[in-house]
């Protein structure tokens, strides 16, 4: 155990937020994790504040200094616990890599995940807010995870009904926040494939690469394509992606919408509610391509905002406030924020 003390985050967070935490360090095992947390005890330094475990810090807005533990998982590790007919069970250590690992399940032609290509992060906040694109979500290759619980410093295991994933929702995310740190996630991957091609733009992104042949890889090479076309890359421009949940609200609501502004954006749930888009509500309030100081509004896509450089937290924290203020004014419309804010 390494603890570094005033240890600026800015690499590790996507946003390159300039912030330090009071004290730093990283864990490779279970036990350096208990060390850590044994120092942070108020008895020891005379600490009693925060603990926060950072994965690759991709959704995340510091918006000051923490006066407080700062723990980078880095446990590692990728393990074969069963295999039957069907399926084959891969408990991966929360510090892997969230892509490495896609990369890893379809080099071994394991299906399910090929539709969450390139979503950056780790594997340990992968049930967080159980990560989702192109009409897949962690929920459904998830088997279970393991947790160390800060409180009553034990391992305690998580079935799929424990963790009750919702849209961007986990347990984690609220109910249990900062209670525990998640220490590796087992899924539960199939052995022949169902591939999900409806959604959005991969049958078109297919076949403008003229791929007639399906095929895990290839899913996975359009998904990539169409992210690359419209999300920043963190190396260059600071995001967190989606900054906000796209709002779920009544159908008959969204009909009433609908006939005051026809080319509005919703995709109907099924359940008497219609998911909007929240890039296309934010966009009609302008705010597309919008920049004040570093802070800004992404060009090609709206939902997401960006640090141009040298932003504050704050900026982007107050520049998301506006947002929803227009938004809510325009359209009576809630914008809930999807990124965790570290106020
Ligand atoms: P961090 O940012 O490090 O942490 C996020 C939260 O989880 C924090 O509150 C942290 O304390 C907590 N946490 C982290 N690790 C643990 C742990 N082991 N135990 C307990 N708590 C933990 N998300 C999607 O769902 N779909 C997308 O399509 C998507 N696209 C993105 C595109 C871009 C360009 C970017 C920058 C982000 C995108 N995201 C997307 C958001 C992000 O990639 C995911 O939320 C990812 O799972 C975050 O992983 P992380 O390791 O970086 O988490
Ligand atoms: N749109 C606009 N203007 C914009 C952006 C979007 O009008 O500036 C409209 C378009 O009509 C577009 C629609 O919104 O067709 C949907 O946009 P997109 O396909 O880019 O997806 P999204 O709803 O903005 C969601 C997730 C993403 C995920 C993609 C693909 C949320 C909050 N975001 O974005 O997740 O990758 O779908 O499944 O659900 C993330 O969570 O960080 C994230 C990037």
């Amino acid at each position: 155990m390494n603890i570094e003390k005033n240890f600026s985050l800015k690499k590790y967070n996507t946003f390159g937020i300039d912030v330090s935490a009071r004290y730093f360090s990283k864990f490779n095992t279970v036990t350096e994790l208990e060390e850590c947390l044994r120092f942070n005890q108020p008895s020891t330094f005379n600490l009693q504040s925060q603990t926060l475990i950072l994965g690759g810090g991709s959704n995340i807005l510091f918006t000051k200094d923490v006066d407080g533990l700062v723990l980078k998982n880095e446990l590692k590790g990728i393990e074969l616990i069963k295999e039957d007919a069907d399926h084959v069970y891969l408990k991966a250590a929360a510090g892997e890599n969230w892509h490495s690992f896609v990369e890893y399940c379809i080099q071994k032609n394991l299906a399910g995940v090929e539709n969450l290509s390139l979503i950056p992060g780790n594997v340990g906040a992968s049930p967080m807010q159980n990560i989702g694109a192109y009409g897949v979500e962690i929920k459904d290759v998830f088997h279970s995870l393991e947790a160390f619980h800060i409180a009553d410093k034990k391992i305690v295991e998580f079935g799929l009904a424990d963790c009750e994933f919702g849209y961007r929702e986990s347990v984690f995310k609220e109910k249990y926040k900062n209670q525990f740190i998640i220490t590796s996630v087992t899924y539960k991957l199939n052995k022949q494939p169902q591939f999900h091609v409806s959604y959005g733009a991969i049958q078109q992104e297919l076949d403008t690469m003229g791929i007639k042949d399906l095929s895990i890889a290839n899913i996975a090479a359009a998904v990539i394509r169409i992210r690359s076309s419209k999300l920043p890359d963190p190396a260059a421009i600071g995001n967190a992606g989606s900054f906000f949940k796209n709002p779920e609200i009544e159908n008959e609501r969204f009909f009433q919408l609908k006939n005051d502004f026809p080319s509005i954006v919703g995709h109907d749930l099924n359940n008497g509610k219609t998911k909007l888009a929240a890039g296309w509500l934010i966009e009609q309030c302008g705010w597309k391509g919008y920049r004040k100081g570093d802070a800004g509004c992404h060009a090609k896509q709206a939902l997401v905002l960006v640090n141009y450089g040298q932003a504050k937290g704050n900026e982007i924290y107050d520049l998301s406030t506006d947002i929803i203020a227009s938004v809510k004014e325009k359209f009576a419309v809630a914008l809930q924020r999807e990124v965790n804010i570290i106020l």
